[in-house]
């Protein structure tokens, strides 16, 4: 709480001083009916009352009262819009509780009349003191106060009138979350300095909705965002999913310009994502041996998030405070924790934005991208992190080709993703039937494959992302990483997860640089052939057009199991588009199927999810179309929790 040197007033400068040379406040936590928030430590405004008035009002010894912000423009305020504005704050708001109606400053740019109905409304939300900015009001509780505060909870400071936000306190009980971050006044972060009960998981606080406003230039102003923990955030550690890497470097002292581009744009960083070790695949659990992996909120709970955004996966699944999550994709990092925790997701055409002050896998196909439940939210937070680099469009493709799926419905998901494919068929207006794309034929029939020798795209391109992947961030990443380290501690080795450990070894003690070239040749010879004998840009539609494929089925990863250890990720398939080739790979959300579960011996519902890919740069499209579709109904907006959909 509070320090006894705040309290003590004007007589108390020395020991105030003292104070501030060796300690200071972190904020403290306030229970309000029963639910716990976070004070910051910075005030945000002060109202103009005389302290006396609001002592008269509180009981002895307490410091900080439960207060609510209100704005009126109408010259009648009576008990009918009071009890109008709570209905609207308990509905829009998870931060604002009936306790915070103790203490009202209800502000208003004309002149207002406070009809005396009022007074009963007020006794019956056990309001003990009701500030107005009206000079009309004639009642003796009211107190002359002319500060502009946006509307919501806050708390009100007893001896000085200041007036600090509420941050509702949240237990991360899915272990999305590294630790809960808050800004501070010199806009570095810190870690969240409170906790509350909930299986061994960090806590997360939140902000009242009601504090803002979406404008022009801050679209995103509220907007709660959770940061896969592989991006610098100024003045917090940067853990990258490794104990030792945690601990061996500081505080980073700038944020990433990506990270920035949000902020600035009105975002709310809450906290710091789990990623699987520096964003190599793991698959749960036996994979996270440094830390256990987040649980996917979705069905019997026991399925496996995927990775390496799983954090940012299982947290936009799990929870319905969190709007918004910043992952990256390199070779799916993106796409699977979207698809199997029931989420939007995107990897964006590669080079849309900068990616300095980021862990880097392979700068050659490492992507920044979104999760959330929203399409319009989804939207709009692409249009903040790419904008300059979107590429203009004026209708839809008309052209859908599909990749692996069913021509027949033989189960409920398949069901629900063919049902989608006829739904999109007939919203886009194609003029031709949807037909399989058969790209290795494609391949095997070039020219190119004749000037490569090389007959399938298996061979061009089995090895290619496990070689750029490995061989790159050993050399960028891990070779000063290691020798940091063993600068640091004698010589020593830091631990590696078995994942990141048989890649960096394989780049370390395999891998030549001329693979590495090998690798980088392949890749541009696949990306020149696909962008211009597979899927085109094309002026209009920006793509000429689109390739499904199936994201998840609703089938079940258990992470219960004992598996092999990790191998290399030498493999090749249709999620290999958009990587070596750079061209954006989205996933919708589009329904639940079910599944018989081992874990609770219960029929429990899955994702169904669907995977897009365009042409390059043809992201503002892809965004376009997933809200158009959620506006026709033909996706919904998928809800957080065991299940997607409530029927
Ligand atoms: C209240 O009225 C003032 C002056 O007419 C106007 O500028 C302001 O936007 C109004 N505020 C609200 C919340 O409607
Ligand atoms: C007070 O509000 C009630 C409706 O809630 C209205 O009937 C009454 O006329 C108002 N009193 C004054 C003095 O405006
Ligand atoms: C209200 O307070 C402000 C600032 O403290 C002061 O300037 C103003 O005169 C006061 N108004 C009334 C009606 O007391
Ligand atoms: C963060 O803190 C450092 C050191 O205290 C300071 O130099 C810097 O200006 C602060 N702000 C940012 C955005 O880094
Ligand atoms: C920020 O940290 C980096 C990496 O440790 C260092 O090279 C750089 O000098 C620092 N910059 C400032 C302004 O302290
Ligand atoms: C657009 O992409 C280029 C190439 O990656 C990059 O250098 C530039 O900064 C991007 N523009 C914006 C506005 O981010
Ligand atoms: C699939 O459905 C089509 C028509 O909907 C039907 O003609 C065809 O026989 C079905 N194929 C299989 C394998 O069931
Ligand atoms: C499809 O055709 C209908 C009817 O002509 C039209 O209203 C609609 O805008 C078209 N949709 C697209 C995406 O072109
Ligand atoms: C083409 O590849 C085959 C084996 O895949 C090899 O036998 C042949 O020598 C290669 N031709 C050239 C010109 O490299
Ligand atoms: C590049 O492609 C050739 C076949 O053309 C293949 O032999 C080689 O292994 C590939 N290298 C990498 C690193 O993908
Ligand atoms: C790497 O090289 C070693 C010996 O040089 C060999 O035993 C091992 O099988 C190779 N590993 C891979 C994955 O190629
Ligand atoms: C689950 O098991 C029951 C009983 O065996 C069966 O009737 C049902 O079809 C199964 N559900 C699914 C989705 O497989």
């Amino acid at each position: 709480m509070f320090s006894a040197a705040v309290k003590l007033g004007a007589g108390a400068f020395a020991l105030a001083n003292l104070v501030t040379a060796g300690s200071y406040k972190a904020g403290s936590t306030v229970v309000v009916n029963d639910v716990y928030y976070y004070v910051p430590s910075a005030p945000v405004s002060r109202l103009g009352v005389a302290s006396n008035q609001i002592k008269a009002a509180t009981t002895p010894g307490e410091d900080l009262i439960p207060l609510t912000v209100m704005r009126t423009n109408f010259s009648n305020f009576d008990e009918t819009m009071l009890q109008g504005e709570v209905d609207k704050y308990s509905a829009t708001d998870d931060v604002f509780n009936s306790g915070f109606l103790q203490a009202i400053y209800l502000a208003s740019e004309t002149s207002t009349y406070l009809n005396t109905s009022l007074t009963t409304a007020l006794t019956s939300f056990g309001n003990r003191l009701f500030m107005t900015s009206s000079s009309n009001f004639l009642s003796a509780s009211a107190i002359n106060c002319s500060e502009r505060i946006p509307i919501g909870p806050y708390f009100l400071h007893a001896y000085t009138g200041d007036v600090y936000q509420a941050w509702r306190l949240y237990s991360d009980y899915e272990g999305a979350f590294t630790e809960g971050t808050i800004a501070q006044a010199d806009r570095n972060f810190s870690t969240l300095s409170a906790s509350i009960a909930g299986v061994q998981s960090p806590t997360i606080g939140v902000p009242s909705r009601l504090y803002y406003t979406k404008t022009k230039s801050q679209p995103l102003a509220g907007v709660r965002l959770g940061i896969k923990d592989i991006y610098d955030i100024a003045g917090t550690k940067r853990g990258c999913g490794n104990r030792a890497y945690y601990d061996l470097y500081p505080e980073r002292n700038t944020t990433a310009p990506v990270v920035q581009k949000l902020i600035d744009a009105g975002a709310i960083i809450v906290g710091k994502m789990k990623t699987s070790q520096f964003a190599n695949g793991e698959t749960a659990t036996a994979d996270w041996v440094d830390y256990h992996s987040p649980f996917n909120a979705r069905g019997d709970g026991y399925s496996d998030p995927s990775s390496s955004s799983s954090g940012p996966g299982a947290g936009i699944g799990a929870y319905e405070w969190l709007d918004l999550a910043l992952g990256s994709d390199t070779g799916g990092s993106v796409r699977n924790p979207a698809q199997v925790n029931g989420a939007y997701g995107n990897r964006p055409t590669h080079g849309l934005v900068t990616l300095d002050n980021v862990m880097p896998l392979s700068p050659l196909m490492d992507t920044p991208g979104f999760l959330t439940r929203d399409a319009t939210l989804w939207k709009t937070a692409g249009e903040v992190l790419y904008s300059g680099n979107l590429t203009d469009f004026s209708s839809f493709p008309k052209s859908i080709y599909t990749s692996g799926f069913p021509t027949n419905a033989s189960n409920e998901a398949e069901g629900v993703l063919l049902d989608f494919l006829a739904k999109l068929e007939a919203f886009l207006n194609t003029t031709e039937p949807t037909s399989e794309l058969d790209y290795d034929s494609m391949w095997t029939a070039s020219e190119q494959a004749v000037v490569e020798n090389t007959t399938t795209l298996t061979e061009l391109l089995q090895y290619t992302y496990g070689t750029l992947i490995s061989k790159q961030q050993y050399n960028i990443f891990g070779i000063p990483f290691i020798s940091d380290y063993q600068a640091a501690y004698t010589g020593r080795t830091p631990f590696l997860d078995p994942s990141p450990l048989v890649r960096w070894n394989w780049a370390r003690y395999n891998l030549t640089e001329q693979d590495l070239e090998s690798g980088i040749h392949n890749k541009t010879v696949f990306t020149d052939w696909w962008n211009s004998e597979v899927i085109r840009n094309v002026p209009g539609s920006c793509s000429d057009s689109l390739l499904l494929y199936p994201g998840t089925l609703a089938t079940p990863n258990y992470r219960n199991l004992y598996r092999d250890p990790p191998g290399l990720p030498l493999w090749w398939g249709v999620s290999s588009i958009g990587p070596i080739a750079g061209v954006p790979d989205v996933v919708f959300p589009l329904g639940q199927a079910s599944y018989n579960s081992t874990i609770t011996m219960h029929e429990e519902v899955l994702p169904v999810a669907v995977d897009i890919i365009a042409a390059p740069g043809c992201d503002a499209m892809l965004f376009e179309l997933a809200e158009q579709l959620q506006k026709a109904g033909i996706i919904n907006s998928p809800k957080a929790g065991s299940r997607m959909y409530r029927r």
